[in-house]
């Protein structure tokens, strides 16, 4: 699978990649990781990609040219790219759209500085338009990236062990339980004692419990839409 990200500040990414789970992904051919620089493709004679506001506002606004030539030339060197862009007026991205974007051959994320895109980019270009969270960000490049690993995660082979990918959090809307690892006591406090017991059917019990337990203390939201698609299922 393919991700381009669309930015100006291509640094702020790439480290990312060079360590991490990902980076081993990148090395055995599962993802492929690309850059665009919409000032490449400024006609400006300065290479300017901003100016103020039409009609007034505080800030800088990414103007239309860059991105439109950047963005064609994407879709040209491939029909099937599917263009994200990232800004905090946007529907909130969730575990089920990692899943989904995990399908495609290819996701490109633009990402806006300054105060934001032309409007006209996102309604030309845009497959979908994603927030990462009601807060604002300097830039949409940690959007970009926090999507960009959701999904990657998903893509078959990249987590090496898909177990992992069974029980997760928001899989059925329920946090998940907490983990303990080695020693079975540390500084007094024990691991739940029906972890060590081996019975696998009163372990998931228990786990459902303490799953029940975080999401009501957590996400009361979450625990009532899971209890709502239950009772729906029965
Ligand atoms: N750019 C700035 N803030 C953002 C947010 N919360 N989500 C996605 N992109 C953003």
């Amino acid at each position: 699978m393919t991700f381009t990200f669309v930015t100006l500040f291509s640094n702020l990414i790439e480290g990312y990649f060079g360590d991490s789970i990902l980076k081993r992904a990148i090395e055995k051919g599962l993802l492929d990781i690309e850059y665009l620089n919409p000032r490449d493709y400024s006609k400006n004679k300065h290479l300017k990609v901003d100016d103020t506001a039409v009609g007034g506002g505080a800030g800088m606004v990414m103007n239309p040219q860059p991105l439109y030539d950047c963005l064609e030339d994407l879709q040209k060197k491939d029909e099937d790219v599917h263009i994200v862009f990232l800004t905090p007026v946007a529907k909130p991205f969730t575990q089920n759209d990692a899943k989904r974007l995990a399908k495609k051959s290819h996701v490109a994320f633009v990402s806006g500085r300054y105060e934001g895109i032309d409007e006209r980019v996102i309604e030309k270009y845009a497959d979908e338009v994603f927030s990462i969270g009601d807060y604002i960000l300097t830039g949409g490049e940690l959007a970009s990236m926090v999507i960009c690993d959701a999904t990657a995660r998903n893509v078959e082979g990249v987590l090496g062990n898909s177990e992992s990918l069974e029980v997760e959090s928001f899989e059925t809307e329920l946090l998940e339980a907490p983990s303990f690892s080695k020693p079975q006591t540390y500084e007094q406090i024990s691991v739940p004692s029906e972890y060590l017991k081996g019975n696998h059917s009163k372990i998931r019990s228990l786990k459902f419990a303490l799953s029940e337990a975080k999401t009501k203390f957590f996400r009361p939201e979450q625990l009532l839409k899971h209890k709502t698609r239950k009772s729906y299922e029965k």
